[in-house]
């Protein structure tokens, strides 16, 4: 039980703690907000409050599917940032609360490090380097992941993410926030054909998905000015499936133009938009097309979740990147230097 971590993750509207050892995940716990849904995203201030009413049982519910106790954790790993700050915080002062009671180590994680690793709980035996596609509710970036702990950022968003897209896409067909999942239900019955919306046109490996954006919301206004509500109801399915297909296929784009640049002998994709199904058929066909590997975290951990924190704090912890009682959260905390 030498390598037992726990982690916490609290950035936004999951409060999440996984327990792994090396590189399984021996339990894991995670409490969905669902305080948010009919706000349309994330209120800040309801988050940080969730949180802290969740964070204990939250915990004694991963440390029982573990089936350990606390005396048996080597270490304590939590987010540090990206994310709201209140939120942050909440997890922030209950681990480092925690490692100081239990005289463990706090190792300080960034998010987005936690997430690209996830490709190794759907592969323990997973070699680096990967090229990493991590699309998320805060986050688009193209990752070179060369080792555990070292990484490049080849491409990132310009505007919005691609779960913001999704989100924001899914509030004009009056779905519940995060509509990312019900957008994939329902687009798997539609015509993704029907409309089309414009490619984005960005210059290197960069994404931007405010055109698709305004083009879905134009194209939804036409329609309800025509029929009103009810023909946004008989076409939501083929609407679902257009605005999909618009960001599923940019991200792919991008995808394709890194693989044929850098040749990777794997491409992995993670974050909550990894988690749609047809992102990861589309990103598996890349794979094959050049003969390559593909990877894809398991669906329940594509997004927030503790387990991502922990295997992040594992890597950290081996190398002796051991972080401080007074590490703070950021809400704002830049991959490569912060890792
Ligand atoms: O990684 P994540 O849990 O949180 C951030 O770090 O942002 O990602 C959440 C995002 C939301 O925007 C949600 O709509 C999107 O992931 N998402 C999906 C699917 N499942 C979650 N988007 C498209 N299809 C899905 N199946
Ligand atoms: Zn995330």
């Amino acid at each position: 039980m030498g390598e037992v971590v726990l982690g916490i993750e609290t950035s936004c509207d999951e409060t999440s703690v996984g327990v792994t050892e090396g590189v399984r995940l021996l339990g894991l716990a995670t409490w969905s907000q669902m305080v948010h849904s009919r706000y349309g995203g994330v209120v800040p201030e309801l988050a940080a409050r969730e949180h802290v009413i969740r964070i204990v049982s939250v915990l004694e519910e991963a440390l029982s599917r573990a089936g350990l106790g606390l005396e048996e954790v080597g270490a304590i790993a939590c987010t540090r940032g990206p994310g709201l700050i209140g939120a942050l915080m909440v997890g922030s002062l209950f681990g480092r609360g925690l490692a100081q009671v239990l005289g463990k180590p706090f190792i300080s994680v960034n998010h987005l490090h936690g997430h690209l690793l996830t490709p190794l709980f759907g592969d323990p035996d997973l070699a680096f380097p990967y090229l990493c596609l991590l699309a998320s509710g805060g986050h688009t970036m193209l990752v070179m992941v060369w080792d555990p702990l070292k990484v490049e950022v080849l491409g990132w968003t310009l505007d919005d993410a691609a779960g913001e897209a999704f989100d924001k896409a899914g509030v004009l067909l009056g779905l519940p926030y995060p509509a990312g999942p019900h957008i994939d239900r329902l687009a798997q019955g539609g015509d993704l054909g029907r409309y089309r919306l414009r490619a984005p046109q960005v210059s290197g490996f960069h994404f931007s998905f405010s055109g698709i954006k305004t083009a879905f919301l134009n194209l939804v206004k036409r329609l309800r000015r025509e029929g009103g509500w009810s023909l946004i109801e008989k076409e939501k399915a083929h609407l679902a499936a257009s605005v999909q297909s618009a960001i599923v296929d940019h991200l792919v784009s991008r995808l394709r133009k890194a693989v044929k640049q850098y040749r990777p002998e794997r491409i992995a994709i993670v974050g909550g938009v990894s988690a749609n199904s047809y992102f990861r058929r589309c990103a598996a066909g890349l794979a094959r097309e050049f003969g390559i590997q593909f990877v894809a975290p398991p669906l329940s951990l594509c997004t927030d979740n503790g387990g991502m924190i922990a295997l992040a704090g594992y890597f950290k912890w081996r190398s002796g990147r051991v972080g401080s009682l007074t590490d703070s959260p950021c809400a704002r905390l830049p991959l490569e230097e912060f890792i």
